[in-house]
């Protein structure tokens, strides 16, 4: 159902990103995959020809620029861009006291980079077919939970950053998704109490993640969405095999 989709996913090297990276190749899609950790990146496209991987520091210029080079040298245009990179910060550590370095590292790879990564993708969306943008949020980016930090804030401005997105550009769709808890690192990181096998697993939240990008999906741009309300069904749900990407 994705054949002829180009989509870049952030944060590919881990977690939810890997998952998604996996996913749009195993549905036909061509993907690039960035993320810092070269090797993690290498081992995810293992046995595909259809993910590129690109190491990058989204937060350096030179790595921004590093995604939108790899696609000027391969097709120039994409069709979708999944911000999935992300940090956690210091979980637990109330605004009063919270650290200005972890503070701001967060709020540069959760908010700036995705404003300034969108800004270098900006042209090779536009040259893309339906270009579809999906941010990820979180349930603490929608109702703040104390002792959350920057990584609530963070959320609550990608939020904004959306709607905003979503008004500016009406030749595109854009999409805020939460993922809800989900087995990862960061998960783990977050809440080191909690039994992962009581929460999904990256996979099992892919099903929302792969219909957004399809050309037809319905759903209308600046749209804020639950993963969770489509683990276990059919992606294509509603969208004719007609209008296949
Ligand atoms: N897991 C959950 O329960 C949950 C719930 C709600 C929202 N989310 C959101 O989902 C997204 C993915 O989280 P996850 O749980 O999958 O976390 P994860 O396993 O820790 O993965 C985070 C990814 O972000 C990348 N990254 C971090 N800093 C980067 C930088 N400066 N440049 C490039 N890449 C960078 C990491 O790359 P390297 O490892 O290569 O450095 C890694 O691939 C995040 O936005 C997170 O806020 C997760």
């Amino acid at each position: 159902m994705l054949a002829g989709r180009r989509i870049v996913v952030t944060g590919a090297s881990s977690g939810i990103g890997r998952a998604l990276a996996v996913a749009y190749a195993g549905h036909g899609a061509e993907v690039y995959a960035v993320g810092r950790d070269a090797e993690r990146l290498a081992a995810m496209a293992r046995g595909t020809s259809r993910i590129h991987t690109v190491e990058a520091d989204l937060t350096t210029a030179t790595g921004r620029r590093a995604v939108a080079t790899t696609i000027e040298h391969r097709s120039g245009a994409i069709d979708a861009a999944v911000h999935c990179a992300g940090l956690l910060g210091v979980p637990g550590v109330a605004l009063a006291a919270y650290p200005e370095a972890e503070w701001r590292a967060v709020l540069e790879i959760n908010l700036t980079a995705v404003q300034l990564l969108h800004q270098q993708l900006a042209p090779a969306l536009d040259a893309g077919t339906s270009p579809v943008v999906i941010a990820i949020s979180s349930t603490v980016g929608r109702m703040p939970r104390p002792g959350w930090g920057i990584y609530a804030v963070s959320k609550h401005a990608l939020e904004g950053w959306v709607a905003l997105l979503a008004a500016e550009w009406p030749q595109g769709r854009v999409y805020s998704v939460n993922p809800g808890g989900t087995r990862t690192p960061m998960r783990a990181t977050a809440l080191p109490r909690e039994d992962p096998a009581t929460i999904p697993a990256p996979e099992d939240i892919t099903p929302l993640f792969l219909r957004l990008v399809h050309q037809a999906a319905p759903e209308p741009t600046g749209a804020v969405l639950e993963a969770r309300d489509w683990t276990g069904r059919d992606p294509w749900e509603g969208i004719a095999p007609s209008a296949d990407a």
